[in-house]
């Protein structure tokens, strides 16, 4: 286990057995239809990788980057696209793949602005869910884990850019952040 992490949340078995049975669910449900996944970069690029490769139903993938801007560990209402789509999504089956919802702030103002550009259906799915933290509501179609509200780093997740690379998720000891133990 890296020196940083107090505790592993979620092994790689553990991950890639949800994963799969996340994708089993996708696949059941666009039976038929042709999907469009959208990641939301950069934390979910792992669960990205991993999840697409277990559909069997026919899609394309496309990347979106957004900044939003708040204090310390919690995001604001103010978000800002660093990075657009590449493809028109009208008349697409959309799913948005998230490694993190925490406050909603993000993904309720980027599901508002996909929904404008008139896709087909839109939907979410994100890994891990910390539901006590909500400020903006957000339905939630697929769902990985819920977990409480701790500092939780791997499988794409950062603290200050660094531990994405780690095959689980764990959770961060406080003074890795200059908090208490
Ligand atoms: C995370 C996550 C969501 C957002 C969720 O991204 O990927 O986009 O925070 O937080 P919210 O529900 O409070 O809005 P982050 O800002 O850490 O950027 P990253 O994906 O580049 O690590």
């Amino acid at each position: 286990m890296h020196k940083d992490v107090k505790e592993i949340l979620f092994s790689e078995e553990q991950l890639k057995q949800r994963v799969e049975q996340l994708a089993a669910e996708i696949n059941r449900d666009y039976a038929g239809q042709e999907l469009m996944l959208i990641s939301v970069l950069r934390g979910s690029f792992v669960f990205m990788a991993d999840l697409v490769r277990e559909l069997t139903v026919p899609c394309t993938v496309d990347f979106m980057a957004v900044s939003s801007y708040g204090s310390g560990t919690s995001s604001s209402g103010q978000v800002q696209i660093t990075k657009d789509l590449s493809e028109d999504i009208s008349g697409q089956h959309v799913l948005v793949v998230e490694d993190i919802l925490d406050s909603g702030n993000t993904l309720s103002y980027l599901l508002e602005l996909l929904r404008a550009r008139k896709p087909a259906s839109l939907r979410l799915c994100t890994l891990l869910d910390k539901p006590e933290r909500r400020i903006k509501p957000v339905q939630l179609d697929y769902t990985g884990f819920s977990i409480p509200d701790a500092f939780v780093v791997g499988y794409g997740l950062d603290y200050d850019e660094h531990y994405r690379n780690l095959p689980y998720i764990g959770i961060l000891k406080p003074s890795v952040y200059g908090g208490e133990e």
